[in-house]
């Protein structure tokens, strides 16, 4: 999940004081999660303030709630369920129990990853498949990627971008041959360390674009793209989230950065260790959605590009390399179902190309959806979740320049309560319908390649010939966030200025 709201604190706690009490005493470590219901404003307001004082009562908050008419999801242990019903309760705020035994589900849906708590130090299984059902170690990704370099040794290449802090080489394929000249697709996942399809997914693209590389449909995009693919970028979060069944190892967010000290309101001095690397890039830094408190869970660190894994991204985007190359960014969270372009930082913010994005990120919902029939959102983070800056999609789009650049939140949509543990089952299917959706984006940088090639000097590229609400499947909509709220309150707006509602909000003007 990208991106929480406004600029306080969120949650992860003190884990050492708590892994100390969940030692003395297991039955108080379960977990549960709660959805929380605002009936109107004032109960929006004091959700808000619960959730700006989450690091002091433990709660992680899985889905925060945008307005009065959104709910949120929060986690709490045992130790702090009582604080959290009582003060429901006194405020009359509804709420319901969505997950009675957070670890049990954890148990349920990622059998695989349970056995491998225990096996993750030594997992041997060096070969030339990976298992898609199941969730792998970092160790086995890596594994499998440097066999596909001796499997494709004309295809594939291996790449390092960086180094963690636990010292992890955070590794990577350029599938493409050895052009320099070609076209960079870049694809990232795992930046938020308890998003584990992400990861997955991105390393079911790499199988697909070398087993079926002389397929006709891959072989086009590989012609004029080389695709740099990074699963995993915060090997460290990953591997520690994998560490243990217990929800506050599992559900941990950040990095693994050393331990930072600060005094809460009650004057204790808590230490947390982590930084948010989705906010970590240096576009409108900490200006929404971030925290200065490093026990918060959208820490955005101390300073932009602090981290060594968000140095890395930006080392290799602008690395000679890749500079002036990369035509697509794609980065892999989840969850909520949303196809996320850029920009994040606040709301009705859009870059200049937006038209493209929109019309391209349109066409990979739709080519997603055609697979499985899932449903996704298409929008800004600021416009369909909440504002955040220093994402690395904003960061790729306003300073690395890359044409398409899109946020995925993958599986499950957020009305879903069982949220960031996706049942291994639901693994393949996630990734194979997302690929779909890749593809298209591919495609357009593709198509954008021929055009230039084909156009005459003083020929612009061809027009696309495409319009806003102009009556074909899937064009009407608006292209702001605000056109709703515009034509409530003045819906002559309309017919007094068409031209821009036309252009802008053509499905809230019924323009078709
Ligand atoms: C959160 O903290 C503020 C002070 O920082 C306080 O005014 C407010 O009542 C607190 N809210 C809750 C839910 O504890
Ligand atoms: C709820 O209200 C009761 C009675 O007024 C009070 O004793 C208790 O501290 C309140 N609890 C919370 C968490 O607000
Ligand atoms: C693995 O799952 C079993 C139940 O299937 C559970 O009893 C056990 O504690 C789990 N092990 C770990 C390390 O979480
Ligand atoms: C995470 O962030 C800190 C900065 O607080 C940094 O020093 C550290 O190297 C990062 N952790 C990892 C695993 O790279
Ligand atoms: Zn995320």
């Amino acid at each position: 999940m990208n991106l929480p709201l406004f600029s306080s604190y969120l949650f992860i706690p003190s884990l050492f004081l708590l892994f100390i009490f969940c030692l003395v005493d297991l039955a108080s470590c379960q977990f549960s999660v709660y959805r929380i219901l605002p009936k109107n404003q004032q109960d929006f307001r004091i959700i808000q303030n619960l959730y700006k004082n989450a690091t002091e009562y433990d709660l992680n908050f899985w889905k925060t709630g945008k307005d009065k008419h959104s709910f949120w999801d929060v986690m709490v242990d045992a130790k702090n369920e009582n604080f959290l019903r009582q003060f429901l309760s006194n405020h009359t705020i509804s709420h319901i129990k969505t997950i009675t035994d957070v670890e049990s589900l954890i148990n349920r849906h990622e059998k695989s990853a349970n056995t491998s708590f225990s096996r993750r130090l030594f997992d041997d299984s060096n070969s030339a498949h990976y298992d898609f059902h199941t969730y792998g170690s970092y160790q086995r990704m890596t594994d499998w990627l440097k066999q596909l370099v001796v499997k494709y040794p004309k295809l594939v290449q291996y790449i390092t971008i960086g180094k963690t802090t636990e010292g992890r080489s955070i590794d990577g394929v350029e599938i493409g041959g050895d052009s320099r000249t070609k076209k960079i697709f870049w694809i990232d996942g795992g930046i938020h360390a308890r998003e584990w399809a992400a990861p997955h997914t991105a390393l079911f693209f790499i199988h697909q674009l070398t087993s079926r590389s002389n397929e006709p449909g891959i072989k086009k995009l590989l012609d004029d793209i080389t695709f740099v693919i990074v699963p995993c970028l915060n090997p460290d979060g990953y591997e520690f989230t994998r560490s243990s069944s217990n929800p506050h190892v599992r559900l941990w967010r950040k990095n693994r950065s050393k331990m930072q000290c600060r005094k809460d309101i009650w004057g204790r001095n808590r230490c947390c260790r982590g930084v948010d690397l989705n906010r970590n890039f240096d576009f409108h830094f900490r200006e929404s959605g971030t925290s200065d408190d490093p026990c918060s869970e959208i820490y955005q660190g101390s300073g932009p590009f602090s981290e060594p894994e968000s140095r890395a991204v930006r080392d290799a985007l602008l690395s000679a390399r890749y500079k002036g190359r990369t035509e697509g960014y794609i980065t892999l969270h989840t969850y909520s179902q949303i196809w996320i372009h850029p920009y994040g930082h606040k709301k009705d913010a859009y870059p200049g190309d937006i038209k493209d994005l929109y019309e391209v990120g349109k066409k990979a919902a739709n080519a997603l959806k055609r697979v499985y029939g899932t449903k996704y959102i298409v929008g800004s983070g600021a416009d369909t979740l909440y504002p955040a800056s220093g994402g690395s999609e904003d960061w790729a789009k306003h300073e690395a320049k890359v044409k398409f650049v899109y946020l995925l939140e993958l599986r499950p949509d957020e009305k879903n309560w069982d949220g960031f543990i996706l049942d291994e089952k639901e693994l393949i299917p996630t990734a194979r319908e997302t690929w779909e959706g890749v593809r298209v984006v591919a495609e357009a940088v593709v198509e954008r390649v021929q055009a230039s090639k084909t156009a005459t000097p003083r020929e612009a590229p061809k027009a696309r010939g495409f319009r806003f609400g102009d009556g074909t499947e899937g064009s009407c909509f608006d292209i702001r966030h605000a056109c709703k709220r515009w034509v409530q309150e003045r819906e002559e707006l309309c017919k007094t200025v068409p031209i821009f509602m036309r252009e802008n909000c053509a499905y809230s003007c019924s323009f078709c």
